[in-house]
């Protein structure tokens, strides 16, 4: 079983996702930069370790940094799951977890990278959004795209009733994605993600009634 950590800094929803599907992959700790993040609370509903790291506690980013990656190393994490972490993580980190570190974001990447994407989305008038796993590399929100969720844009939609639509896809799509990950299926290869062995030309993309058994 793959020894994931979890960084969340908020509700913690994916989180909820990731424990829920937890088979192939166990969480063996759950870190936050939000003393009040409901993923902590939900780390320990489920009898999880539950570490608030205080940024403000650390010199600075490098420091934060090695603190996460103290307690990473304490509990035999062989992998990260980014799931809502609102900081951004240094290079050394980010070099050290390559391959090995995946995030969740919500946009049908390359659009929309960084905040805000369901209002840019409904703002540019796109008809289709959705979300995208990937792999974190030192562009943020650029990394290698393995899986993403499309989802259609209604008339009237705000963003929030948006945001609903796309988080009840990535709640899906995340723990299928880390399933793969962890029986060996998918990996970071040097030209991109590769699957079963064979290099990804485009990233893989599902809609709300694909079973995603069939993808894999
Ligand atoms: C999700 O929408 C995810 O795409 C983004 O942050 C949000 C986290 O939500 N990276 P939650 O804390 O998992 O509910």
């Amino acid at each position: 079983m793959l020894p994931v950590a979890v960084l969340a800094s908020g509700r913690g929803t994916n989180l909820q996702a990731l424990l829920d599907r937890a088979g192939t992959y166990a969480v063996r700790c759950v870190i936050s930069d939000r003393e009040a993040a409901g993923a902590l609370d939900r780390a320990r509903a489920a009898d999880i370790p539950a570490h608030f790291i205080d940024r403000k506690a650390f010199a600075d980013r490098a420091a934060f940094d090695a603190a996460i990656q103290e307690r990473l190393a304490a509990h035999g994490v062989e992998f990260v799951a980014l799931a809502g972490f609102m900081r951004v993580l240094g290079s050394a980190f980010v070099q050290t977890w390559h391959g090995r570190m995946l995030n969740i974001h919500p946009s049908l990447l390359p659009k929309y990278r960084g905040l805000d994407t369901h209002a840019r989305a409904l703002a540019a008038g796109d008809r289709n959004h959705g979300a995208s796993v990937h792999y974190v590399t030192e562009t943020l929100d650029g990394g290698p795209v393995i899986l993403q969720a499309v989802v259609p844009v209604h008339d009237g939609d705000d963003a929030p009733a948006l945001a609903r639509r796309v988080q009840a896809q990535e709640h899906r799509i995340y723990p299928f994605v880390l399933d793969l990950v962890a029986a060996g299926r998918v990996v970071l290869g040097a030209d991109g993600v590769v699957l079963d062995g064979e290099p990804l030309a485009a990233p893989l993309r599902v809609n709300a009634e694909t079973e995603l058994s069939c993808l894999a």
